[in-house]
């Protein structure tokens, strides 16, 4: 108790700091990551700058590469801005004037400077908010948009941004472990709840509880999988007229969120009856509970009404370089954008089934101590770590062991890589960023990420050597 408290002063007085710096400025660049957390972050970045008066610009990159380091390096900006990434360049960016608030593993060889001597790295212009460095896991209790969100808090009274950290959170599947978010995350929350911008509640962890019709919730349910409902309409359709559940009101769907307390408990004692009786452990029935996130700002049955729903549009707008979008929507101007961010939301649904079914084809390998896929030039490299995120969630390939997937870049001569664990493997050892950062480097490559979730580049042709060396990893880290 008495440390946490203690990392939370500290990471608070390095957020003052931080935001010392930014005031200061003539201008700021924000440089942030394409997906939810980077969307998030970036917003409640440029939003705080903007209130306190800083000349401000921002930009979306799917990786901070070298190249883009070089660029920004060349560039006439008095200060730039790295969030929900930068913590995993550290070396690069070595002499650039930059602030990072980050939630990335620190480089490996740079993981053992602590908050005081990141400065004295030979980097005296860099300021870093990671919460790695105060003893918190950046995988699970704090997020890029949350690590931003405590430096906006320094730069003014930026309260009704929570609901932005916590999307971020969720969208980086922060809460997924124990169904609620935890550490600052959740310190975070319960501040948004007090001052009213946030409401929390226990009910479903299906997906799409305001906005897809109740037949299409059970449906699509895939986390879990719903035995003898999910991808079959008609089933799902007939479930809910059987168990007297109108599915429509004045003509309109109702979605999840319409149901009163009774229907709900019929149709969720109705599910978990069906996972016991086809064989699934009882643990497996409480992953269709968890804490649901509303923002009572937003419309109700749309998509920005709950945390879960509102990273997907997001993720489906920075995932096809339309990271600007979401910026819009974050930032509240919705007219355009919002139509825009739902016809971009029907491409990335359609991306994700069609390469779901190319892993289906391509097969999955077993590898002993891990298992992989190649997407080639099937499987679009922004989504490629969501892919393999639902084909290792999904419960239809083996839990025992982390997946890695492989998918040609847009950058020639490049193949991206994103490998996916579960929480039960990271508790035994596993640590997919370490694997990324250092097979890749042997390779020429650069990569990092989190314990269970982690990314890289590798020049192509070179994914054999690859899974070699990270078969070898990954051995000794779940001995
Ligand atoms: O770059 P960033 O930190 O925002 O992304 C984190 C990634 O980690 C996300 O792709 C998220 O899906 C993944 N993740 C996961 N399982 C968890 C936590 C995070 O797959 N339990
Ligand atoms: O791209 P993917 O979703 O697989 O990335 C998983 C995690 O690894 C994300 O948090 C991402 O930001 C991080 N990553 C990284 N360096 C890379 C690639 C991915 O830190 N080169
Ligand atoms: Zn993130």
């Amino acid at each position: 108790m008495k440390s946490s408290l203690r990392a939370k002063r500290t990471l608070k007085a390095k957020a003052k700091e931080i935001a010392k710096q930014l005031l200061a400025a003539d201008n700021v660049h924000i440089v942030s990551h394409i997906d939810a957390d980077g969307i998030t972050a970036g917003s409640i970045a440029y939003c705080a700058l903007k209130r306190a008066g800083v000349d401000r610009g921002i930009e979306f990159v799917k990786q901070l590469e070298k190249e883009t380091i070089r660029r920004l390096r060349d560039s006439d900006h008095d200060l730039i801005w790295f969030t929900d990434l930068g913590s995993g360049q550290l070396k690069e960016l070595k002499g650039l004037r930059c602030i990072i608030t980050d939630h990335h593993e620190p480089q490996s060889e740079l993981k053992k400077f602590d908050r005081g001597n990141i400065l004295s790295y030979g980097n005296s212009g860099l300021y870093e908010l990671n919460p790695h460095r105060y003893g918190i896991d950046g995988a699970k209790e704090l997020s890029g948009a949350g690590v931003t969100y405590l430096v906006a808090k320094e730069l003014g009274e930026n309260f009704d941004l929570a609901p932005l950290a916590i999307v971020g959170a969720v969208g980086d599947l922060q809460a997924r472990g124990e169904r609620k978010l935890l550490g600052v995350n959740r310190k975070i929350l319960d501040e948004g709840i007090e001052k009213g911008y946030i409401k929390k509640d226990i009910d479903t962890s299906l997906y799409g509880i305001e906005s897809r019709p109740l037949p299409k919730l059970l449906e699509y349910a895939n986390d879990p999988i719903l035995p003898g409902l999910t991808g079959d309409y008609s089933a799902c359709v007939n479930f809910l007229v059987e168990h007297d559940i109108p599915l429509k009101e004045n003509d309109e769907w109702r979605t999840w969120c319409d149901l009163n307390k009774s229907e709900k408990r019929r149709i969720l004692s109705e599910i978990a009856d069906k996972l016991l009786s086809t064989g699934f452990p009882p643990s497996y029935t409480h992953s269709l509970i968890g804490e649901v996130y509303t923002f009572p700002n937003e419309k109700p049955k749309t998509m920005l009404h709950e945390a879960k729903e509102f990273s997907t549009l997001l993720n489906s707008c920075g995932r096809y370089e339309k990271g600007d979008i979401g910026l819009n929507i974050c930032l509240g101007k919705r007219e355009k954008s919002l139509d825009k961010a739902y016809e971009l939301l029907r491409g990335h649904r359609k991306v994700l089934v069609d390469s779901l079914k190319v892993v289906e084809s391509e097969g999955i390998h077993e590898e002993g101590v891990l298992q992989y896929f190649h997407g080639k030039d099937r499987i679009p490299e922004t989504v490629l770590g969501t892919v393999a995120g639902m084909v290792i969630g999904s419960g239809e390939v083996d839990t025992d062991v982390p997946i890695f997937a492989f998918a040609f870049s847009e950058d020639e001569g490049k193949v991206k890589v994103s490998s996916r664990g579960t929480k039960f493997q990271v508790e035994s050892g596993l640590d997919l960023s370490q694997v990324m950062s250092e097979c890749s480097e042997k390779l020429g490559g650069e990569g990092g990420g989190h314990d269970i979730a982690a990314g890289a580049f590798i020049p192509k042709g070179e994914e054999e050597k690859f899974l070699k060396m990270a078969k070898n990893m990954v051995r000794k880290q779940m001995r």
